[in-house]
This record gives C-alpha cells, structure tokens and sequence, in this order.
C-alpha cells in the first residue's frame, strides 16, 4: 500500500477552497508544496521513502525523492511548475532505498510516473525492455519505460500522446494499481485505475488526485472516485473521464467528514478503517503470486535443495494475534503440505529434545517484525542450529535481519494497536507458503492446489461481502454490549478464529471474552454459562460446523444466547443471530473472522473505549 498524489493548477490554497487569491501565510504557496503536504496526510499508506516530480513550462520536468519519510524530502523550489506528482511509499519489490523511491523515470528523464499495486508481470515486461536502462528494483519502473516506447515509437507507433500511450501501456500492465504519469512539454497529468483505489478532487480551477480524499481534503470536498478500469486526463481545461476509450461522466460528491476525521478516511477510528482496507490488503498480499492454472504460488522465497523434502517438522513462534495467525497456519502446513507443525507462544519456545536443527523450519510470524519475544525465539532457533524464517509486515525490520528468508504479507501500515488487517494477510501468505512447501515436496495434487488457490483468490471480494453487512453486527453488538461475558468457540480452522475474536473483543472493550475448542466447553468452562454470557461460534466450512454446534446447543441449554457465523446455503435454526459466510473453503474461517473484529468494534465503541489505544497495551512490544 503507498499514497499517490497529482495536483494541477496555477493558484494557490485559501481556508475554504482552492481560489486565485494569494495564500495565507500557514497555506501552501507552490505546486511543490501542496504536494507535499498531500503527502504528509498520506503518510498512513506508507512511510519507506517519498519523492515529487513536478513540471514547469519553463523548468521542464524536476523530480526529488529519497528514502525515509515524507518530512525528511526537501522539494525542489520550481516557481513556474502548474503541475506535480507525489509518492508515499510501502515497500513491496525492492528495499526502502533513494533509487526504489517513486517518481520513476524513463531513459531520457522525459516521462515520470507514481504507482501504488503491484505489476504482477513486471519481470516478462522488463525483459522485453532489455534495451532501456533500469535503475531500481522496482515493478514500477517499467511503466515509464513502456509510455516511452509509445512516445518515441521504439516499439509502438510514437504517434501517442501521454493520455494515448497510458491508454495502450495499461492494456499491458497485469496486476492492480493506481497510477499518475507526467512529461515535460505536457500540462496534463494522466492518471488510471485498475483494483488500487483513486479519487479526483474538483477545485475551482484547479484538480488533484490522489489514493484517498485525506491528501486533498483541506483544499476541496468535491470528490469523484474513479472507477476500475478509468483513465483520465487532468488539465488546466478540467477533467476527462474515459472508460475502454470513450469519454464517460462519472457523479462528484460532497465530503462530509470534519478534518481530525479526515486522515482516518472517514472512520472514526483506525481500527475500523484497517478492517475496512481489508479487501485492497488483501488483494496486496495475494498480487503476483497465485498461478492458479498451474496450481502453484510464487512466493519469491527459496530453500536449500532437498531441504523441503527431508522436512521433519515446522516450527511457528510468535505472539498475541500473529501466534493465533500461526495456530490458523499450522493446520494448513499439514493438511496442504503432509508435514508435522507446531504452534508456540515465542517467550515460551525452546528448540527442545527429539528434533532435529537440520530438518526444522523455525516461522517467526511477527507483523512489527521487532517483537522482541519473537525476536528471542528466533535467536534460539539459530542457537540450535534450525533454519529460520519470517513471515512480517516491515520491510528492513529486525526479524528479518536474523533469518534465512522471508515473505512480506504487504498489508500496508497498520496504526490501531489491535491487529486486524495483517491478521487476514499473515494467514493469507502462509497458506501460500503452505500450497508452495506441498507442492515442492509433491504432497499436494495440482488440482488441490488450484482448489485453495481459488479459495484464496475468492478472499478480498468475500470478506468485502461481509463488511456489507456491518449494520447487523452492529445491531447485534447494542443488543448483547452489557453482557457479564463472551465465550467464543469452534473447531479445528474455527479455533484460532474464536481465539482471536475473543482477543479482539476483550483488548478493545475490557469485557471478560474467553475462546475455547468447541469440544472443550463441557470440560470445565460450561460451568461459567449463563443466560449472560453469549456464545459466538465459527460455523463454517473448515471449522467442523455441525459439531461445533451440538456444544453451542449445550451452551443454549444453559440458557445462553448464541451467534453463529454460517457458510453460505447452510442454517442452524435455533440461533439467535446468525452471520452469512460467503463460500471460500479453506479460508472461511478467516473471512468470519471480519465479523468478529466488527462485533469486538462495535462493542467496544457503544462503550467509548479508547479503541485505538486500548489501555495497558502497546502496537509493539520490544522487551521481553
Ligand atoms: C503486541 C500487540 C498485538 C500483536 C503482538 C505481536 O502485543 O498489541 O496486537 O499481535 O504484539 O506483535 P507482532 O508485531 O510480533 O505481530
């Protein structure tokens, strides 16, 4: 996930719009910086490295960028520039480095381009560019270089103009993005969309872009949210639309939302607005990487020859969310890969007796990648010998310094402390690591394969089907907020499901929440069953539903009301609530657990709990 920003226009900012008058002192007075103030309120997107490009009649094209965040960028004075372009990075292909900032340039420095998604073919097309010179390891890159070669007419006609070559270039491009592309001589900012979000702001004579209305909304609240699938040209006349070349009308709105607001999207908190950016994390996460034909994943990790096929055992260490993402985990390694794995609580792990360093894979899952309980797990593992790994959301992080590789879950930065979104993509990236050991070690059949593959790909739309229905998990939450207690329960997938649920709810709300194997209730916890204490069960594909539900009726018995998450087509009559599942197999589970997160939130926010920084807890904890 990373932040883009375009603005057009000669005039400078004022309190209630963009105008011709001459700024305040406190607003900004350039191009360049109207640019970068749009950056700092993206910030939330990504913070590797920032970079503009801004261009001038006069001046012709100036791009700055480096790595680090958008406040250490200096942005060059160009006093005659009308128009600018601005970057925020994550980091997905390519360290946080100056060369892998964005704007990236084509060979002649003529052309800029800013690009949030993933080019999932970007290597095919660089290798068809064999004649340009690259410099960064970015999927980005090739997009410059592909509008020159319409440009100049190396391979395509070079009769385009910018809006005409990035029409032809996108027909190329696989994958999801947003993009904005300037040239020197040109005064329009060409910009497209295909599954990363983009939104033009409408100023009086002036326009902007950008991936959210946060970067723009201190200048305009008229907003136009462009489509998949949109091209469109920005310029000193106005705005043009075109969808498949055709010019097309798309509505503007008014934004509502009061400016502290503003830099959650909307939200009122970043807990919700994190489990709303689930299906583009999502969607991150899984770009590039599912060849669901053939049955594979292309993780872009590798092991000794011969390594995954002695495999004795996986070991997962984490902690808190990450341990209940590895719990999920473990049971897919052995069902999808046919080798013994484990769970354990990181401060807990030792390499202990009867297993053998050589034939271990240690998977520190760790979303900060600086837990230093997880951090310390690691480093026992490497004691002994195993050979480490990490799954993570951060780029250059500690974890990912101490093993022998990593995959990158790509979710974006997450800012509430509760873990939402890198929850559904840790599981997401280990069960393609899952599909990736089975099919090495030939456990797994193509074909069952290609059916969690498509499991998978069926993840973001599925969980975006369940965010549709947060008005019943919210009447859901009014209705049992001042319960004595929550038991969450299910089986097999729905047991780290219902712990992580009911971690979700107690760290936000403060309530007693409790979550159990299904089966376990009668041994003991039952006892604590009232007509207070709802139970919340995963009934779904993968988590045993119809056993699980025989506990939740002796839970009933007891007099306790009971929510269920259901798999689409199937019902339980006798529950209270009943939440729909869309139909994904392998990884329903994980899509109820939207459901829970919203339930946890609106719990906690009928109570007017300090949702983003729940008490006592901190996003990442560093001491042991
Ligand atoms: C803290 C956070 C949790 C998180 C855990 C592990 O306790 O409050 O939300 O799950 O650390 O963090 P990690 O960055 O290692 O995933």
């Amino acid at each position: 996930m990373c932040g883009i920003i375009g603005y057009i226009g000669e005039i400078h900012a004022t309190d209630g719009g963009v105008t011709g008058e001459a700024a305040d002192d406190d607003t900004p007075g350039s191009v360049g910086e109207i640019v970068h103030r749009g950056l700092k309120n993206l910030e939330y997107r990504g913070y590797d490295s920032a970079g503009v490009a801004l261009v001038g009649a006069a001046s012709g094209l100036t791009v700055a960028k480096r790595s680090g965040e958008v406040g250490a960028l200096s942005v060059p004075d160009v006093p005659d520039a009308t128009l600018g372009v601005g970057h925020t990075r994550w980091s997905t292909h390519g360290p946080p480095t100056d060369a892998n900032a964005h704007p990236h340039t084509d060979c002649v420095g003529d052309v800029a381009v800013v690009h949030n998604g993933i080019v999932e073919n970007y290597e095919a097309l660089k290798r068809e560019l064999s004649d340009h010179e690259f410099t960064s390891e970015t999927d980005t890159e090739v997009i410059p270089h592909l509008i020159e070669e319409e440009l100049t007419g190396v391979d395509g006609d070079g009769d385009a103009d910018l809006l005409a070559a990035v029409r032809r270039v996108e027909d190329r491009l696989e994958g999801s993005y947003a993009i904005c592309a300037v040239r020197e001589g040109d005064d329009r900012i060409v910009v497209a969309r295909r599954g990363s979000p983009l939104v033009l702001g409408r100023g009086e004579d002036a326009a902007f872009v950008a991936s959210d209305v946060t970067a723009f909304l201190e200048h305009t609240r008229d907003v136009t949210y462009l489509e998949d699938g949109d091209v469109a040209a920005l310029s000193p006349d106005g705005v043009e639309i075109f969808a498949s070349g055709e010019p097309v009308e798309r509505e503007t709105e008014t934004v509502t939302w009061e400016a502290d607001a503003a830099e959650k999207g909307g939200y009122e908190h970043y807990m919700r607005k994190e489990i709303h950016e689930q299906p583009e994390s999502l969607r991150q996460t899984l770009a590039g990487r599912l060849d669901v034909d053939g049955g594979d994943v292309d993780l872009d990790v590798s092991f000794p020859p011969g390594f995954l096929a002695d495999l004795e055992e996986i070991r997962i260490v984490a902690c808190g969310t990450s341990y209940y993402a590895g719990r999920y985990a473990a049971q897919l390694f052995e069902e999808l890969a046919g080798v013994r794995a484990t769970v354990e609580i990181a401060s807990e792990y030792e390499f202990g007796a009867g297993r053998t360093p050589d034939r271990t894979l240690v998977v520190a899952v760790t979303q900060s990648g600086e837990t230093a309980d997880t951090l310390g797990a690691v480093r026992r593992a490497n004691a002994a010998g195993a050979r480490t790994f990490a799954v993570t959301n951060t780029l250059g992080s500690t974890v990912t310094r101490e093993v022998d590789g990593t995959a990158f879950i790509r979710a974006g930065p997450e800012i509430g402390v509760a873990a939402t979104k890198t929850f559904a993509s840790q599981v997401a990236t280990l069960a393609m690591l899952a599909v990736a050991v089975g099919r090495d070690r030939g456990a797994l059949a193509a074909a069952d394969a290609r059916s969690v593959l498509e499991d998978l790909q069926g993840l973001p739309g599925a969980v975006q089907q369940v965010l549709d229905e947060e008005k019943q998990v919210r009447e859901a939450a009014r209705e049992y907020r001042d319960s004595e207690a929550f038991f969450f329960v299910g089986r097999a997938l729905g047991v780290p499901v219902a712990l992580e649920g009911a971690l979700k709810l107690k760290e936000i709300s403060y309530d007693h929440a409790e979550g159990f194997a299904a089966g376990e209730l009668k041994h003991g916890p039952l006892a604590l069953v009232t007509p207070d204490t709802p139970v919340l069960a995963v009934l779904t594909d993968g988590a045993r539903a119809d056993e699980t539900m025989n506990n939740v009726t002796e839970a009933q018995t007891r007099g306790a009301p009971a929510l269920g998450c259901v798999s689409a087509g199937e019902e339980f009559g006798t529950l209270d609530v009943s939440f729909e599942v869309p139909d994904v197999g392998v990884v329903e589970p994980l899509v109820a657990n939207v459901y829970l997160q919203l339930f946890a939130y609106h719990v906690a926010n009928e109570k007017g709990r300090s949702i983003d920084k729940p008490r006592n807890l901190a996003k990442s904890v560093t001491v042991e």
